[in-house]
C-alpha cells in the first residue's frame, strides 16, 4: 500500500528532496518534522521519534489493531485479505455488516442534501444551525443533515436505489410495526450523524425543531455496527487532536462538541447524554491518558455523574474536571462569552478530582461535621479504584494537604477499603488470595541462587561495544546501520562499565555532532585506558584456516554475514540482564519494606519486571532454537 497515498489522507504533505514533509500528526508542533520517504515505504518523525509503514500508522493514528488495520487499509484500496478460516456465519455477519455501513452512508449523504440543496431542508433546518452558530465549515466537517417532514422519503429513496426495506429496518432506518405499518424513523429532524472511530457512519442522533416534542433527541437504535455503549460522538474528528494535545475533553451533547470545534478546541467527545462506559473510556484511552469532564454548572447532576468519574479512574487515566456555571453548559457558555475568554476559562477552572469532589461536598461540610467525614469517603473511595499504587500514594498525600488531617487516618481508610475490595475480588478462588501468589513467587525467587548480574552485564556490555566499533558501519538492512540500531536500543541502558560507558558515550556525542566516528578516531583520540580497550576490541579474532573450508567444502559463516542476529541477541541478553539485576535489587527492598502501600508499589514492581523478563527470555528462546 502506497505510503504517501495512506498518509496524505490525514496530513498535507508537502515535498522537499527525495522525502514529503509534515506537521506531526502524532504530537503538536508548529514547523514539519515528520517526514514520508515514499520509495522506502516508512515514515518517521524526528520530533517525537514515531516510525513506520502503512500499516503501523493508520493502527497508530486511528487507534487500531493491526488485524483491524489490515482489513480497513484493504477495505479502503479494494484489496483482498485472506482471512484465517471463517465460518459461513462470520461471513454472512460481515457482509451484514457492509451492507450496514453501505446503507448509513447513503442515507448520511441523502440528509446532508436535503439539508444542503432541499427547499424544506433549506428554510427549516440549515436555518435552524444557523441561528445556533454553526459555520458552512463546522456542517460540512460533521456531515449534518436533515430529514423531510414526511412519512416514507428517505424509503422511497432508498427503494428507488434498490436498497431492500430488511436492510433499512436492520439499520434502524425504517420502523415497521406489528400490523404492517412502517415509517422512517427520522422525519423533520436535523440529523447528526455519529461515525465509529474509521469514520463510518453507524448511527444518527436526530433533533426536533418543535418546543415541546418529546424526545428531543431521537437517536439510532442498537444495530449490528452500532453498539451504543462503545461509540464515543466525536472521536472521528477528535483523535488526532487528542493524542496531540494528549488530553481529551469529555461533554454530554452533540452540540457541546460542535460549540468547542468552533471554538477552536477539537479535542472533545461526547457520551451522548449516557453514563460513561468502560469500552468508552478505554476507547479514549487508544489516545490519551488524561481526560478532562466538563461539567454543567448544577450540583445534582453533578454528584448523579460522579460514578462516571471513578470509571475513568479504574481504567488507570488521570481525571480533571471543569465545571460551568448554573445553567450553562459547554454550547452555551461558549457562545456566550467567547473563543478566547472560553479558553481562558478552561484553563483557570482546571481541577484535579480530589479538589472537585471536596469543593462538592465543601459547603455541605462547613456546616456539619458529619458531612465532612463523608466527603472524606468520597475522596478516598475514589483514590481506592486507581489500579497504580504509586499514583495512590500521590493522591492520598494531596488529599492529606487540602483536608488538612494527618496522612494516616487516611491511609487507614484506604487501605480498609482495598482490604474489602481485594476480598471481594478473590472470593472465586477461595483460599487464594492474590498477595499469597506474589509471596510465594518472592519466597522462590530468595532460594535462587545469587550470582553476580554485574559481572555478566559488564559482559554483554563489551559484546555491545565490540559490535559498534567493528561494524557499526555495516548495514544491517539497506539505510540502517548497525550503529543506529545500538543507539536507538542503548539510549536508555545506562552502562555500568565506565570505559564502555564512555566509549558509547564519545560515539554518541560525536554522532550527534553530525559526525559519524570509527574504531580510528579513538585509536587517534582516546585517552590511554580507551585507545587500548579500542585496539583490544578490534583486533581480528581468530579465523576458522581457510585450507580447512577449501579442502572440506564446508562453509563457515563470517561473523558479518550474521551480523543482525548477532546483534539483536546481545542487545536482548544486555536487557535481561539489566532486568535481572533490578529484580534482585527490589527483592532486596521489598524483604526490608514495612509499609504497605510501600509494598505493594514493589510487589507491582517485581510483577512487571519478571514479565519484562520472561518476553525477552522468550526471545532469546526463539533465536536460540533457530
Ligand atoms: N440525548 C438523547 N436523547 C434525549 C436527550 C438527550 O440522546 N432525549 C443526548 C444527546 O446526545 C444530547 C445529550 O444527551 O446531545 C445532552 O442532552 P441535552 O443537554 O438535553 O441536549 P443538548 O446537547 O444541550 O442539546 P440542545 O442544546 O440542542 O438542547
Ligand atoms: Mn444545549
Amino acid at each position: 500500500m502506497d505510503i504517501e497515498e495512506v498518509v496524505s489522507d490525514y496530513v498535507s504533505l508537502k515535498r522537499k528532496g527525495q522525502n514529503l514533509w509534515a506537521c506531526c500528526p502524532f504530537h503538536d508542533e508548529k514547523t514539519p518534522s515528520f517526514s514520508v520517504a515514499p520509495h522506502k515505504g516508512i515514515y518517521k518523525c524526528f520530533g517525537c521519534g514515531k516510525a513506520g509503514d502503512s500499516i503501523s500508522f493508520v493502527q497508530e493514528h486511528d487507534g487500531l489493531s493491526y488485524m483491524e488495520a489490515i482489513r480497513w487499509l484493504a477495505n479502503k484500496y479494494g484489496i483482498e485479505v485472506e482471512e484465517a478460516e471463517r465460518t459461513d456465519e462470520q461471513i454472512e455477519q460481515q457482509n451484514e455488516r457492509d451492507s450496514l455501513y453501505i446503507i448509513m452512508g447513503f442515507a448520511r449523504d441523502y440528509f446532508q442534501r436535503l439539508l444542503q440543496e432541499n427547499e424544506q431542508g433549506r428554510s427549516i433546518g440549515m436555518s435552524y444551525f444557523k441561528e445556533r452558530g454553526f459555520t458552512e465549515k463546522t456542517i460540512e466537517k460533521f456531515e449534518l443533515g436533515y430529514s423531510l417532514d414526511q412519512w416514507d422519503a428517505l424509503t422511497k429513496e432508498a427503494i428507488n436505489k434498490a436498497y431492500s426495506e430488511d436492510l433499512l429496518e436492520k439499520a434502524g432506518l425504517l420502523v415497521r410495526k406489528e400490523g404492517g405499518k412502517k415509517y422512517d424513523r427520522f422525519r423533520g429532524r436535523v440529523i447528526f450523524p455519529i461515525h465509529n472511530v474509521s469514520g463510518k457512519v453507524v448511527a444518527f442522533g436526530a433533533r426536533t425543531l418543535k418546543k415541546d416534542d418529546k424526545p428531543k433527541y431521537l437517536n439510532s437504535p442498537e444495530t449490528e455496527v452500532y453498539h451504543k455503549s462503545k461509540v464515543l460522538y466525536g472521536l472521528y474528528q477528535a483523535r488526532q487532536a487528542i493524542r496531540q494535545q494528549d488530553n481529551c475533553y469529555l461533554v454530554e451533547g452533540y452540540t457541546d462538541v460542535i460549540s468547542l470545534h468552533q471554538s477552536d478546541i477539537e479535542n472533545v467527545v461526547a457520551s451522548s447524554g449516557t453514563s460513561l462506559t468502560a469500552d468508552q473510556v478505554k476507547l479514549i484511552s487508544r489516545f490519551s491518558q488524561n481526560i478532562t469532564v466538563l461539567f454543567d454548572g448544577d450540583t445534582a447532576g453533578v454528584k448523579a455523574s460522579l460514578r462516571g468519574i471513578d470509571m475513568i479512574l479504574q481504567e488507570g487515566m488521570n481525571v480533571r474536571v471543569v465545571m460551568f456555571p448554573a445553567g450553562e453548559d459547554p454550547d452555551s457558555y461558549s457562545r456566550k462569552i467567547g473563543t478566547s475568554a472560553f479558553q481562558q476559562y478552561l484553563r483557570d477552572h482546571l481541577q484535579d478530582f480530589i479538589t472537585f469532589k471536596l469543593n462538592l461536598f465543601a459547603e455541605d461540610a462547613s456546616r456539619d461535621p458529619l458531612k465532612k467525614a463523608e466527603s472524606i469517603k468520597e475522596v478516598i473511595s475514589s483514590i481506592a479504584v486507581i489500579p497504580d499504587p504509586v499514583k495512590r500514594a500521590v493522591y492520598l498525600k494531596e488529599s492529606s494537604k487540602l483536608l488538612e488531617m494527618d496522612e494516616s487516618v487516611l491511609l487507614a481508610e484506604l487501605n480498609k477499603l482495598l482490604i474489602e475490595r481485594k476480598q471481594k475480588q478473590t472470593k472465586p478462588r477461595q483460599h487464594r488470595e492474590e498477595t499469597d501468589t506474589t509471596q510465594a513467587a518472592v519466597a522462590l525467587e530468595r532460594d535462587a541462587e545469587p550470582f553476580d548480574q554485574r559481572g555478566i552485564i559488564a559482559i554483554q556490555e563489551r559484546e555491545s561495544i565490540r559490535l559498534l566499533l567493528n561494524y557499526g558501519h555495516n548495514e544491517l538492512e539497506d539505510n540502517y546501520k548497525l550503529y543506529q540500531y545500538l543507539l536507538e536500543e542503548l539510549s536508555e541502558v545506562e552502562f555500568t562499565d565506565p570505559l564502555y560507558k564512555e566509549i558509547f558515550e564519545i560515539f554518541k556525542k560525536e554522532h550527534d555532532n553530525g559526525n559519524t566516528i570509527d574504531s580510528q578516531y579513538f585509536i587517534h583520540h582516546g585517552s590511554g585506558e580507551v585507545k587500548q580497550a579500542v585496539i583490544d576490541l578490534t583486533s581480528v579474532r581468530r579465523e576458522v584456516s581457510p585450507i580447512w573450508t577449501d579442502k572440506y567444502q564446508i562453509h563457515v559463516p563470517h561473523e558479518q554475514d550474521t551480523l543482525d542476529h548477532t546483534v539483536y541477541q546481545n542487545i536482548t541478553r544486555l536487557k535481561r540482564n539489566i532486568i535481572q539485576k533490578l529484580i534482585d535489587e527490589n527483592m532486596e527492598n521489598l524483604k526490608n519494606v514495612t509499609d504497605p502501600v510501600e509494598m505493594d508499589r514493589l510487589f507491582d514492581i517485581q510483577k512487571r519486571l519478571k514479565a519484562s523478563e520472561m518476553e525477552l527470555s522468550k526471545i532469546l528462546g526463539i533465536v536460540i532454537s533457530r
